[in-house]
């Protein structure tokens, strides 16, 4: 995902006074407004210029390009290269992820001029030039040989934009090409490619619900009490989806520790599960949370495949006999964050961003997938129930099939 090899990013960085670029957004005049210089024609010169420039005035510029970037910056980008950069974000992206409009390079000169960020207008939009392109040039891009391979590489399970760039550069295009090399692929790549046709296709509703029956039973005979609810686009109410987050815990604090392993277990023990990559809990490390970027939580989890059994009438598609692969995530918190995991894990990935905009900026509010809290006071609100969360920020309470957003 790193745009700038690290020497120039370096250089960037030094370039720009104080060093005040960086992944983390600075404190800053504008906290709305996180600047991203694309710099396919800008120049590495030329993009520590306008990084300085903006910093002077009290703008965030991200060195690095991250979810938190809010405004994606061209100049002289052909419809081509920025559709390209796009495919590439998106195709290397979680899910759901939405890329902010690309910006032509007069809307930084405008806002620089004024002081202030300049409310974007259609003529500063990039994306005008993509969106009407029946153009001949994207058209070249999206069917050129390396989108298909990053596209269909970087969809697989364990594999990031990172793996997928070196394997295409090793000469590899298909799954086929994958396949002959296991020994270079890590287990969870190695599921992935042998599940790839059941997780190419959607998970469907009554599958979700069937998972989540089949994991209710396993948490209830590991510690009765336990609670298991469905999260991600499924309770947004959505059909269809590409897996089943599934979020655990219990109505007594601490008593949660512990029940993942032993529901992995019980879930191996009957058959139901074909792989698992455990990850331990991080809320107690200090040194961890400080690292941590914002938008990924500390929870414990596990990321699995089910072998999810299926009854005859419905096994049609890439059922091979009576079961499917399926992604499911499992998410373990303690109840008192609970309401802050459901909310976060609900979705959509766009909702979130926009509701976490939202708290720093309009309310000075830092929200997590764990907390809701005032840098300032270091002070953190207690909430029982997403509506508690929704009336601290001051809005009114969404419904999961609201946050489709
Ligand atoms: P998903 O990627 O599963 O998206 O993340 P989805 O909306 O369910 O859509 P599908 O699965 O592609 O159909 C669900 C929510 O969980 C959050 C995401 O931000 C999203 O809001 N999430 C996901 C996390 O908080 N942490 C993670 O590690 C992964
Ligand atoms: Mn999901």
């Amino acid at each position: 995902m790193a745009q700038v090899p690290p020497r120039r990013r370096r250089r960037a960085l030094a370039g720009a006074s104080g060093g005040a670029a960086s992944s983390a957004p600075p404190s800053a005049r504008f906290p709305g407004v996180a600047i991203f210089l694309a710099e396919p024609r800008m120049g590495r010169s030329r993009r520590a210029f306008l990084t300085r420039l903006a910093l002077s005035k009290g703008f965030s510029v991200l060195d690095i390009f991250s979810p938190e970037v809010t405004h994606v910056v061209m100049e002289h980008t052909s419809a081509a290269e920025a559709a390209a950069w796009q495919e590439r974000h998106a195709a290397s992206a979680a899910p759901g992820w939405t890329c902010p409009t690309l910006l032509d390079v007069s809307w930084f000169t405008e806002s620089m001029a004024a002081g202030q960020p300049v409310p974007v207008e259609q003529r500063h939009h990039l994306q005008e030039v993509l969106e009407h392109g029946a153009c001949e040039e994207v058209e070249q891009v999206r069917r050129s040989e390396r989108y298909r391979a990053m596209k269909l590489f970087t969809q697989m399970f364990g594999v990031g934009v990172k793996t997928a760039d070196r394997w295409y550069q090793e000469g590899l295009r298909t799954l086929d090409d994958l396949r002959t090399r296991p020994q270079r692929l890590t287990q969870q790549q190695q599921a992935g490619l042998q599940h790839h046709r059941d997780l190419a296709i959607p998970v469907q509703q009554q599958e979700a619900q069937a998972l989540q029956r089949l994991v209710e039973a396993a948490v209830g005979q590991a510690l009765p009490g336990a609670t298991v609810t469905l999260t991600g686009g499924f309770r947004r109410g959505k059909l269809q989806g590409h897996d089943v987050d599934l979020l655990l815990t219990h109505p007594q604090e601490g008593r949660e520790a512990g029940l993942l392993p032993r529901v992995l277990t019980l879930l191996q023990r009957q058959g139901l599960l074909l792989y698992q990559l455990y990850q331990r809990s991080h809320l107690g490390d200090a040194a961890h949370r400080a690292r941590r970027s914002h938008t990924i939580d500390l929870f414990e989890r596990s990321f699995c495949i089910f072998r999810l059994p299926l009854p005859p009438e419905t096994a049609v598609g890439g059922a091979q006999g009576l079961w499917r692969a399926v992604r499911v995530d499992l998410v373990v918190s303690p109840i008192s964050q609970f309401p802050f995991a459901l909310l976060g894990w609900t979705g959509s990935k766009h909702f979130e961003r926009e509701l976490r905009r939202f708290s720093r900026k309009e309310k000075g509010l830092r929200l997590s997938s764990h907390a809701l809290s005032d840098p300032e006071q270091e002070r953190s609100f207690p909430a029982v129930s997403e509506e508690d969360i929704f009336r601290h920020l001051g809005l009114e309470y969404l419904p999961p099939e609201q946050r489709n957003a």
